[in-house]
């Protein structure tokens, strides 16, 4: 199918004073480096088997991940420093990984370890950068930042009986007006409009946001007095409660204890990381996996979210054309937060009583990067420990 041409590519921008540019990671930028001072999610853990290498760019910077066949993942350079060719071709040997090009091969520290047609010595003049990881519900997590990483991990399992679903959606816009959605609780009344799950037109919920000493407490009450407590970790992490994919086709449990995160692949594309906790109840758990595995089936046939998200961005279908689509949810994100621009365009902005939230986020992330622009201290964030009551 042809798309037309979009407006999706970033408008002009006033210049803005103070510390607002919050969308561009790439190195050397002053929100690349407050992303840069946090563990970020890289991968999905089932999508990086012992044994294999892959390619990964991240914040505007390329990556080697693999997995070592005794089973820890490892991130090194991009490129091996010989004659430059990429690693992600390579060769996984036990937990190292060699150059395909000429065989120079790397441990997990990025030292050279063997370089099959040279002088001995010359194996150990020659590093390569490595990064820490870790591994939590379901994803590989790095650290790109300077210095000895924070503490790991940076927010708690799920507590309780259940297990842990992790999934990926690639979304074709900057990161940070997503990252915004997530303190957007209004919107799932129109934006997920189309799949019937909300109401048209509710009551707005009394919402306060309250800096702690991991980031944002959110509290929303409805006028029934119903109250939700979500934390949101700085920079970039929100715990919250939120539908499950598969149950929208009624697949599966309706609502999960989840964790939400953006990470920039470019300053124009990311990546958005769920890991769930499923609850199962006991004795359903082979009723649960079949219905699972029909949802995985009916994804994989599925188009990717983002390429209808950008085809009704263009005008070439509606989303009624795709309300049948077994992830719906995320097709409209793509409409609602690609429909901003590729980059959203904030000096033309004019925000209301609901952007409290925004507004309270954004300041945080202005006086971070303020800090980091002075070289004064920034707020040393704490793990969440547990789930505020
Ligand atoms: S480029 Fe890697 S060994 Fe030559
Ligand atoms: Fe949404």
């Amino acid at each position: 199918m042809n798309v037309a041409v979009t407006d999706l590519k970033p408008r002009a921008r006033k210049a803005s004073a103070g510390y607002t540019d919050f969308e561009h990671t790439g190195p050397g930028t002053l929100a690349g480096k407050f992303m840069r001072s946090a563990w970020q999610p890289i991968q999905r853990s089932q999508d990086l088997p012992a044994g294999r290498a892959k390619p990964l760019r991240i914040m505007s910077e390329n990556f080697t991940l693999f997995r070592g066949e005794s089973g820890v993942a490892q991130v090194l350079a991009q490129r091996c420093p010989h004659r430059g060719t990429q690693l992600s071709a390579g060769w996984v040997e036990g937990d190292t990984l060699r150059c395909l090009y000429h065989g120079w091969r790397y441990d997990a520290t990025g030292q050279c370890v063997e370089q099959p047609s040279e002088d001995a010595a010359f194996a150990a003049k020659v590093r390569i950068a490595s990064y820490p990881t870790r591994e939590h519900l379901g994803l590989i997590f790095a650290y790109f930042g300077e210095g000895e990483p924070p503490a790991f991990p940076h927010i708690p399992a799920f507590v309780g009986e259940g297990r842990v679903e992790a999934s990926v959606e690639y979304f074709p816009c900057n990161f940070f007006q997503c990252w915004e959605n997530s303190f957007d609780e209004y919107h799932v009344h129109f934006t997920h409009r189309t799949g019937g799950m909300h109401p048209r037109y509710p009551q707005m919920p009394h919402m306060t946001y309250t800096e702690t000493e991991y980031g944002i407490l959110r509290r929303s009450e409805t006028a029934d007095g119903k109250v939700r407590l979500s934390p949101f970790l700085m920079p970039n992490v929100l715990r919250t409660i939120v539908p499950s994919p598969n149950a929208m086709q009624g697949h599966g449990p309706s609502v999960r204890d989840s964790y939400l995160m953006k990470v920039p692949v470019d300053d124009h594309n990311h990546v958005f990381f769920i890991s769930q906790h499923v609850r199962i109840r006991p004795g359903e758990e082979a009723v649960y996996e079949e219905k699972h595995l029909r949802y995985l089936e009916l994804r994989a046939k599925a188009r990717p979210p983002h390429e209808l998200g950008l085809e009704i961005l263009a005008g070439c279908l509606t989303l009624t054309d795709v309300v049948e689509h077994p992830y719906l949810a995320v097709i409209e994100d793509v409409v609602a937060q690609g429909g901003q621009g590729t980059i959203a365009d904030r000096s033309q902005e004019r925000l209301g009583r609901s952007d409290t939230g925004i507004i309270a986020m954004r300041k945080i992330w202005s006086r971070e990067m303020r800090a980091i622009a002075e070289g004064k201290p920034t707020k040393q964030w704490q793990p969440l420990l547990k789930m505020p009551e």
